[in-house]
């Protein structure tokens, strides 16, 4: 199975694996690398895999009225290969002669020949035919912006008049964002060393511990990273240690913690004791290698955050921290294999896990204490719609005003939309235990 391929027949083998079987992007691309001794070859590769996921919806159906018969159940690698052809021609713009060529070879390469004519013909008719086909794509939210369906409508229903910013935004290069371990660095002090390493940083505006970048990068080999001066984090998920309120000797439970980005940020900012709760056994590891990394203490825990009484030891919070698995919504800029694999029917079985999370932490955390809510959601029900239900049906909590620099109020939070302020989407609910 290992002999050399040639990038655009991996990427399509990867590809068709992300779009058409359900794998995760990352997963494929870590698997995928290791085939391509080339630098050149691997830079590739992730641009056409994270350029194909992202506009798959787009370029998925403009196969289809390109082709007389579908080829995507039949043919699942080459519909795939037939999408990397269009992401070079329309969005890595490489000159068009020499990617129809190597695509159409890639056919051959992935033993169909028999269909290299017709892939041939395909991008052939699509560079002659490119402005009206590219017009009636635009014709519709999904395909203009290369949403599913179900997503362009929850978020035309949620978002009326921002729904088209919001869905482009989706589609930018994000920054690259760091936050700096206090503990370790100061900012000005890790911006010399990535600087001295011909690297473009600048202070985050208003976030106390963030750098930006303007393209991303091999974190892991920059200087300082191994030394735990910094970690990878967007701006938006630097936040919650700024409204958890630690001061030290606090006792401050993070619900759902893998791996572990937020309750690492909470420990440098304060000397607390952390306990951080994951229930997916594998993603707990990665929890502890980054505290390792950063030179942070926490009592980690495999576990369910909705149900505690098999880790509790009975002693209240006085900060409890919800970063409750989503929709992922507000993140498909940095993932774009978001838009593929959610679906619209997992929506109310992800609605209920967070109100059973949410209403089982709540007993945990002391009176006068806090809990923060937050999704990496854009979507009402998993925010306001969990966090208003929630206030409503008890008579002890209240729901804490916020104001950030960007975003703006919900009913019971506040929601940064993806783009605002150059972060991803994310919801905050801070609640006071009364
Ligand atoms: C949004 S991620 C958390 C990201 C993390 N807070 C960070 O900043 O790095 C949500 C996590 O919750 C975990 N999770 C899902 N259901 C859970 C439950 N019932 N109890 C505990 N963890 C859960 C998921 O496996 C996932 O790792």
């Amino acid at each position: 199975m290992n002999k050399p391929i040639s990038v655009r027949a991996l990427a399509a083998q990867a590809l068709a694996d992300i779009a058409l079987s359900g794998h995760s992007l990352r997963d494929v691309a870590d698997r995928a690398f290791p085939r391509l001794p080339d630098s050149r070859d691997r830079a590739l590769l992730t641009a056409l895999l994270n350029e194909g996921a992202r506009w798959w919806p787009r370029f998925d159906a403009a196969i289809d009225q390109l082709l007389d018969k579908p080829i995507r159940r039949n043919a699942p690698v080459i519909h795939a290969l037939l999408v990397i052809g269009l992401v070079q021609l329309e969005v890595l713009e490489l000159p068009a002669y020499a990617a129809v060529a190597a695509t159409v070879e890639a056919v051959r390469e992935l033993g169909r020949p028999r269909l290299a004519g017709m892939a041939n013909a395909v991008l052939r008719r699509w560079q002659r035919e490119r402005e009206t086909l590219n017009v009636a794509l635009d014709a519709t939210p999904s395909t203009r912006h290369a949403h599913p369906a179900w997503l362009a409508a929850a978020i035309a229903r949620d978002w009326p008049g921002q729904a088209e910013e919001i869905m482009a935004a989706a589609n930018q290069e994000p920054p690259l964002m760091l936050r700096v371990n206090r503990n370790r660095a100061t900012r000005e002090e890790v911006i010399e060393r990535l600087t001295g390493a011909g690297l473009t940083v600048a202070l985050h505006p208003w976030l106390a511990d963030g750098l930006v970048l303007p393209h991303s990068t091999e974190v892991t080999r920059l200087p300082g990273f191994a030394q735990g001066d910094f970690a990878v984090q967007d701006g938006a998920a630097q936040v919650p240690a700024d409204l958890l309120g630690l001061v030290d000797g606090q006792r401050v439970l993070d619900a759902c913690a893998a791996p572990g980005g937020k309750a690492c940020h909470a420990l440098e900012r304060a000397n607390v004791h952390l306990v951080a709760v994951e229930s997916e056994a594998k993603r707990v590891p990665r929890i502890r290698q980054n505290l390792e990394r950063l030179g942070l203490r926490a009592d980690v825990v495999t576990g369910d955050a909705g149900d505690a009484s098999a880790w509790w030891d009975g002693k209240p919070f006085d900060r409890v921290m919800i970063d409750a698995p989503c929709s992922a919504t507000g993140v498909i800029r940095r993932r774009p294999d978001v838009r593929l694999h959610r679906r619209d029917a997992d929506m109310a079985a992800l609605v209920v896990q967070q109100g059973r999370i949410l209403a089982a932490c709540w007993d945990l955390l002391a009176p006068g204490g806090s809990l923060l809510y937050v999704t990496c959601s854009i979507l009402r029900s998993e925010n306001d719609g969990v966090v208003g239900a929630f206030v409503a049906g008890r008579s002890d909590v209240m729901a804490m005003p916020l104001t950030l620099p960007v975003g703006q109020p919900t009913g019971s939070g506040w929601q940064i939309l993806p783009g605002d302020g150059d972060l991803d989407g994310m919801y905050y609910a801070l609640l006071r235990k009364l």
